[in-house]
């Protein structure tokens, strides 16, 4: 499979950095643990601190680059992380999992609706979906992301998206990122927590 981020992630390394998302992190540490998916999770910055906290992590990603790296850090930090290459559209997990992660996982605008409907098919009855991602206003900033508004998020659409979950955080935020050297700055982001009944 022959994806553009190929080349972002062969020109350098640790794009988003080598630590997790700061929301994540806390997010995370809500639960006991058990299994979380994790798609498009680029290097895997996610996948390894899920895994470092004994988490039972799969993990996708349509670019090989990407893939390869996640599974190099895994080995050298010596945990275990099913990472595989697939598309968002065509991912099956083996099974669902407690905790779905999203992480700057922004889709066309026309298939946005299908890949979160296609999230909460990964997640268990009671699992949890946790997402961060950048808001509509984040095109006034130069902090990252893509610069199309359509492919950005406000809270009103995660809302009827993730209609069916039972959401317990929806909230648009303004906060200073600083993951690598492709997120760096002040940011608009919206972050929601949502489980499945
Ligand atoms: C902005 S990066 C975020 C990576 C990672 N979630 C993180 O926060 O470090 C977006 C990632 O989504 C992946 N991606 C985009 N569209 C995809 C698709 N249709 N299927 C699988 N991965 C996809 C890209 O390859 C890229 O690694």
């Amino acid at each position: 499979m022959n994806s553009p981020w190929d080349a972002r992630y062969a020109n350098q390394e640790a794009l988003y950095g080598k630590e997790p998302n700061a929301f994540f992190a806390q997010a995370l540490s809500q639960f006991e643990g058990g299994s979380i998916l994790l798609p498009c999770d680029g290097e895997g910055r996610n996948g390894l601190f899920a895994a470092r906290q004994g988490w039972d992590v799969h993990a996708f990603d349509s670019s090989q680059v990407g893939v390869d790296t996640a599974q190099r850090w895994a080995d050298e930090a010596g945990v275990s992380m099913h990472c595989t290459v697939c598309d968002a559209f065509e991912y099956a997990p083996p099974q669902p999992c407690d905790v779905v992660g999203l992480f700057y996982a922004h889709m066309p605008s026309d298939r946005r609706m299908e890949f979160h409907q296609r999230a909460i098919d990964w997640l268990k009855p009671g699992g949890t979906l946790i997402l961060e991602g950048f808001h509509r206003d984040q095109l006034q900033f130069q902090s990252g992301g893509p610069r199309d508004e359509a492919m950005l998020f406000t809270p009103e659409m995660l809302a009827l998206d993730f209609c069916e979950l039972a959401i317990t955080q929806n909230e648009f935020l303004e906060v200073t990122l600083d993951e690598g050297p492709l997120h760096q700055g002040k940011a608009c982001v919206t972050r929601f927590v949502g489980t499945k009944r």
